[in-house]
């Protein structure tokens, strides 16, 4: 049987209250308002994954989504250097696709089967996961197809994720609804796009928000594992620590 593994975050904080980082075999989710970090979470994360076990790492491949052309070599071959990487070595091990729309991100995942045959991918990104069918399915009356397209690809990204022992993490944005902060309890009802066929997908979740000054903050939303816990953390060159 294959045994799941952690990716660290780059953040002491923000794995501890993970237990260890995110897990492959699963799909985590980190949503929140603009600029809170969730891209250079990925970023971070696209160097551990490629790290030594006893670093946080999973000595693993990734693939990358990009959905809003916000993937940056430059600022991997940065966070490489932070870990004692070859920045161009790191770059290397990241396989970026641009996708174009929602129909595309759903065919993307035909090319990411094959390339996971070879074992060697330990981490995919989708950043972000619903900016695509949200401008795919804009009128008021495609909420239910976009729902069903959503879910038919999640689905078979849950089976990506469980065949090759991946772990995926995607990025979310945010939709205000104060009405919410009664369901979502100390989230000020910042609430995830993508209703329940998201909620249902995504194993971890987790809230990002900012600080005070140059600080953020991550809480753990609805975490079958983990309880509900905040962390902080900051970003730098290096990317996401403490
Ligand atoms: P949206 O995609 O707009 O919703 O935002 P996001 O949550 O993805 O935010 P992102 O991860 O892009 O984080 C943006 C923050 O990272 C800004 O506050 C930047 O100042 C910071 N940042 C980006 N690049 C660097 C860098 O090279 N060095 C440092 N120290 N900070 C950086
Ligand atoms: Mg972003």
């Amino acid at each position: 049987r294959k045994q799941c593994m952690k990716i660290s975050t780059g953040s002491k904080q923000l794995d501890t209250i993970l237990l260890g980082g995110f897990e492959t075999m699963s799909i985590s989710e980190i949503y929140g308002e603009f600029r809170c970090g969730k891209t250079q979470i990925c970023h971070t994360m696209a160097v551990m994954a490629q790290l030594p076990r006893e670093m946080g790492g999973a000595e693993g491949k990734v693939a990358w989504i990009d959905t809003e052309g916000t993937f940056r070599p430059e600022r991997i071959a940065q966070i490489a250097e932070r870990f004692g990487v070859d920045p161009e070595q790191a770059c290397d091990n990241i396989c970026v696709s641009r996708s174009l729309n929602s129909e595309h991100q759903y065919e993307l995942l035909d090319v990411l089967a094959f390339n996971f045959c070879s074992g060697e991918y330990r981490l995919l990104v989708i950043d972000s996961v619903m900016a695509l069918f949200r401008t795919d399915y804009s009128g008021r009356g495609e909420l239910a197809e976009r729902q069903q397209a959503l879910g038919q690809f999640l689905k078979r990204l849950a089976a990506l994720a469980e065949e090759f022992n991946v772990c995926v993490v995607m990025t979310n944005q945010v939709q205000s609804d104060p009405g919410a902060s009664a369901l979502f309890s100390g989230t000020d009802g910042r609430k995830p796009v993508g209703g329940h066929v998201l909620a249902h997908a995504s194993t971890t979740r987790v809230l990002l928000r900012k600080g005070r000054g140059e600080e953020r903050v991550a809480k753990i939303i609805d975490s079958p594992n983990c309880p509900e816990r905040e962390a902080t953390y900051i970003i730098t060159n290096g990317g996401i620590s403490d």
